[in-house]
């Protein structure tokens, strides 16, 4: 295969996993990241630095809300836009950083992928954040009611993409609902529950743990994501979800199965701008993607914790 595509946020964690898919396939990726402070850069640099010793890959690092992107999208059928500041926290305390890298930098490369002939869709990364706590199941049709600076930037970035929709570009919108496996971003519960579990510190939980999350796990997001390249779901948003609503009290149960005892938990109030609970409507996904999830929960968390086990033996050897 000779084709190109453009994968931004390439040394994220969701972007960095669907950039080797792409590599296996047989694609040309350009991945564009500007290695960011949303979390610590050297995380983001070690996945960029293995995608760069694949000879098909070609990395990029730049601010898509101010390079030069016509050079960067030059020959590319597929743009994969994952490049964003996610997390809703820090959303409250930061918001012209989140609009910088998610409304401004979707504005840019929209427009920028308009332009540029080779360019046939777009497919963004959403977030089930832009409803709020809607009704569960959360529909594609039903209301949007952002919770958080971040939930606001992600749905207008969203009706930027899908507004450009048209025979010369075609746009889709992907509302992504809780990505975990190995590579979780450090600052997403999941991780931060097993790897204070590790260490045999308290969990730090907002809430009383009753609050559900539709979970998904990575290689079933990248699926999700590769589908949207071709199917018909031009000009649409898609719930992309793992299926199942989980509880934090139940992932509790699991984390402490999985280490060979009950886990030790510190609760504090709950975190304003959360959902309590997210479920997603997978009918538009099963129907026009074809998608339906292929990893459980007790398997992604276990895949999850195994890595996250590996990666703290690999620092303590290192360290001695
Ligand atoms: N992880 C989830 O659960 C989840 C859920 C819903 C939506 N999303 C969306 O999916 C996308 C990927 O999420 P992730 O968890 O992999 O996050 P991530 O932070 O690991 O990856 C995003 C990458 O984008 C880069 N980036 C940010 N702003 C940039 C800019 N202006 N120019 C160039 N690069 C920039 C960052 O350096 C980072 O490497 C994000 O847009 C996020 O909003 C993620």
């Amino acid at each position: 295969m000779d084709g190109r595509c453009v994968v931004t946020g390439a040394a994220g964690f969701i972007g960095s996993r669907l950039a080797r898919v792409l590599l296996d396939e047989g694609w040309h990726v350009v991945g564009v990241d500007a290695f960011t402070d949303s979390y610590d850069p050297e995380e983001k640099m070690a996945r960029a630095q293995s995608l760069r010793a694949h000879p098909r890959y070609h990395h990029v690092s730049a601010d898509v809300a101010e390079t030069d992107l016509d050079a960067i999208l030059a020959g590319a059928e597929v743009v994969y836009h994952l490049a964003g500041r996610p997390g809703v926290r820090d959303s409250f305390d930061i918001p012209l950083k989140y609009h910088h890298d998610n409304v401004v930098a979707t504005t840019r490369l929209v427009h920028a992928a308009h332009r540029a002939p080779s360019v046939r869709r777009l497919v963004y990364a959403s977030s089930s954040s832009v409803y709020g706590d809607a009704a569960l199941p959360f529909t594609e049709a039903g209301p949007t009611n952002p919770l958080s600076p971040y939930g606001h930037t992600k749905l207008e970035s969203e009706l930027i993409c899908l507004d450009a929709n048209g025979a010369k570009l075609e746009t889709t919108a992907l509302r992504y609902f809780t990505v975990y496996g190995p590579g979780q971003r450090p600052d997403m519960g999941l991780r931060r529950f097993a790897e204070a579990a590790l260490e045999a510190r308290d969990i730090r939980l907002f809430g009383d743990g009753t609050q559900s999350r539709d979970f998904t796990y990575v290689d079933d997001i990248v699926r999700a994501t590769r589908l949207a390249a071709d199917a018909d779901v031009a000009g649409l948003a898609v719930n992309v979800g793992g299926g199942t609503r989980i509880s934090l009290n139940e992932v509790f149960e699991l984390l402490g199965e999985l280490m060979g005892g009950p886990v030790s938990i510190q609760r504090e109030p709950f975190a304003r701008g959360d959902a309590r609970h997210t479920g997603a409507d997978l009918t538009r996904a099963r129907e026009l993607l074809g998608f339906q999830a292929r990893v459980d929960f007790a398997d992604g968390y276990a895949a999850e914790v195994a890595w996250l086990r590996e990666k703290s033996h690999v620092a303590l050897r290192s360290a001695s």
